[in-house]
């Protein structure tokens, strides 16, 4: 369950409903909040006057603005759910939390599984006690985990997972264009234990996603996805759209300031069915996703990879 955006009360209220379908292990998955994310009063003052183009555009009557939210409390907030409602599985991304949120989840019995892009956060997860670490690719969608510099966290997943399973001992799952059955033969191959898809369900009949990143999606092919710090501040694979390519190269707000700063242009392009200004997350593989139910997909994924493995 991505809890990143979500408030506290909202994640209690998903674990618990999530509880009451199903006696399955399930993961709730939190964004590590950089707390030193900050930006000059000039560079906040440049981004509101580049966004009110598009807020005009768009009919949104209030200029855009920072919300000043405090993203640690949220953030801390939201792990004293997980530790509340003993979630059995608690993974991160964007960073590593500090050694005594580890120590009280691994305390409560909850697996917890770090999100790296190479193999120097591999070893630093791994030394910060991860029970299990996603080796995400350069080609998955949506943000890259990254916490080191940015461009250290683009590797390919054909050449990350190998470099990763030889350099820890955890068990290493694997994410980042795997899309069908053959993509987890290989990624077994390759070393890890396990996979983490996230672009193949997004055309699924049950994904929330909105009808036209859907439609977006069935229709897009692997040249056309683009990492962009356009939305968000940090770096993440979508769709290519007007917004990404005439955001090119200006400087955006660190992470989550650019996010909060973007959201109300968002939730109004989806209003009024613009998705040149929506956040298409979606990986390289994208051509290979099916408008299928969950089941059939995960159907799919088993049994192909059964055949492929006795192959
Ligand atoms: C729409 C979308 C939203 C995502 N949200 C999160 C998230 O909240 N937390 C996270 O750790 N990863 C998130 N991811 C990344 C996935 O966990 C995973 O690394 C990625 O999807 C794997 O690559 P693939 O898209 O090629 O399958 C997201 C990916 C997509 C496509």
């Amino acid at each position: 369950m991505g809890a990143g955006y979500m408030m506290p009360e909202e994640v209690r209220e998903d674990v618990r409903r999530i509880r009451s379908l199903t006696e399955k292990p399930f993961g709730v998955n939190l964004f590590v909040p950089d707390l030193g994310a900050s930006a000059e009063a000039d560079e906040i003052q440049r981004m509101e006057e580049i966004l009110s183009r598009y807020s005009i555009e768009l009919g949104l009557e209030e200029k855009p603005s920072l919300p000043g939210r405090d993203y640690e409390s949220i953030y801390r907030k939201k792990l004293e759910v997980v530790w509340e409602e003993g979630v059995p599985v608690c993974s991160f991304t964007f960073g590593i939390p500090d050694s005594t949120t580890l120590h009280e989840l691994k305390k409560r019995g909850t697996v917890v599984a770090g999100t790296a892009t190479n193999v120097n956060e591999a070893v630093e997860w791994e030394e910060a006690g991860a029970d299990l670490i996603v080796a995400q690719g350069s080609e998955a969608g949506g943000h890259r985990g990254t916490f080191h510099k940015e461009e250290s966290g683009l590797v390919g997943s054909m050449a990350l997972i190998p470099q990763v399973a030889d350099a820890i001992n955890c068990p290493v799952v694997a994410a980042g264009g795997v899309m069908d059955a053959r993509g987890i033969a290989a990624s077994l191959m390759l070393g890890a234990a396990g996979v983490q898809l996230g672009t193949a369900f997004l055309t699924c009949r049950e994904s929330g996603a909105h009808p036209l990143y859907k439609n977006a999606f069935l229709h897009a092919t692997e040249e056309q996805t683009a990492l962009t710090k356009a939305f968000s501040g940090k770096l993440a694979r979508g769709v290519g759209n007007r917004f990404i390519e005439e955001m090119d190269g200006q400087p955006a707000l660190p992470y989550p300031l650019q996010n909060d700063m973007t959201a109300p242009l968002r939730k109004q392009a989806a209003k009024l069915e613009r998705p040149e200004f929506m956040f298409l997350w979606s990986g390289q593989g994208v051509r290979l996703a099916e408008a299928l139910t969950v089941k059939e997909l995960m159907m799919k994924l088993v049994s192909g990879t059964g055949d492929l493995l006795d192959k």
